[in-house]
């Protein structure tokens, strides 16, 4: 009987171990056939992917993924850093607090949520504690390897929007798109570019600038932002409110 059993639980161990093996085939075959159609085709697909990816720890935590949203052919997309509480639950990229003031600065802007896109860096909600997902204020910034596993959605998203300028909210954004270590204050207000991984696009305008989790905080940001977002609309030649 104790023979029969050790039997069984190697020949389990056996079958997750190949179940294991299959999805990382899948993940590679399916990473050779990448979508190449119209910009919403590409985003749709995307998105697909993203809800059934499990490249990273966070896909078992995760309530919903989080792809992103807005205009496929928008001419600003903004990147944050990942979603939080709100976003988990609804899959939608900034619907918290922060995205109610993000809100009120695109529609400063003069545009409207619709009329520009709205993505994350990672599209799975990083907890610090995992076994309490129902627990607010549990958010916490995405590691490098979960930055490094979500980078392939972020690049081809960019490819597709192929947007005329990316405005980045906040540290883990910006550090991530530019590939560099300088902090958000010394970034922030001066114009960077994006290069897509195989330099083969044309670069792409990046302004960094504050995340609005940290106006929330800090009142006195704001300013810094709202000079940067006028920055932006100068340079795509729009009117520039007051
Ligand atoms: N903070 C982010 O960086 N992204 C969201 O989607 C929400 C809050």
């Amino acid at each position: 009987m104790a023979e029969r059993m050790k039997a069984h639980a190697v020949s389990r161990l056996e079958l997750l171990d190949l179940a294991a093996s299959l999805r990382l085939r899948v993940a590679a075959d399916r990473e050779g056939e990448w979508t190449a159609g119209s910009p919403p085709d590409i985003l749709a697909d995307l998105a697909g992917r993203i809800r059934s990816c499990r490249l990273c720890p966070l896909a078992a935590t995760r309530i919903k993924a989080v792809p992103g949203a807005g205009s496929a052919s928008a001419e600003i997309l903004f990147i944050g850093e990942g979603p939080g509480y709100e976003e988990d639950r609804q899959g939608e990229p900034f619907v918290g607090k922060a995205g109610q003031l993000l809100d009120r600065i695109v529609k400063a802007m003069g545009l409207s949520r619709d009329a520009v896109f709205i993505a994350n860096i990672v599209k799975c909600h990083p907890m610090r504690d995992p076994s309490t997902p129902e627990a607010r204020g549990n958010d916490r910034p995405p590691t490098p390897e979960e930055i490094a596993a979500c980078r392939r959605y972020v690049d081809r998203q960019i490819a597709a929007i192929a947007p005329k300028v990316i405005v980045s909210l906040g540290a883990v954004s910006a550090k991530a798109l530019l590939g560099t270590s300088e902090g958000i204050t010394r970034l922030r207000g001066r114009w960077a570019e994006y290069r897509s991984p195989d330099g083969k696009a044309a670069p792409i305008p990046l302004m960094p600038t504050y995340h609005p989790a940290a106006l929330l905080r800090d009142e006195t940001l704001k300013a810094a932002v709202w000079s940067d977002m006028k920055t932006v609309l100068a340079f795509l030649g729009r009117s520039v409110p007051k």
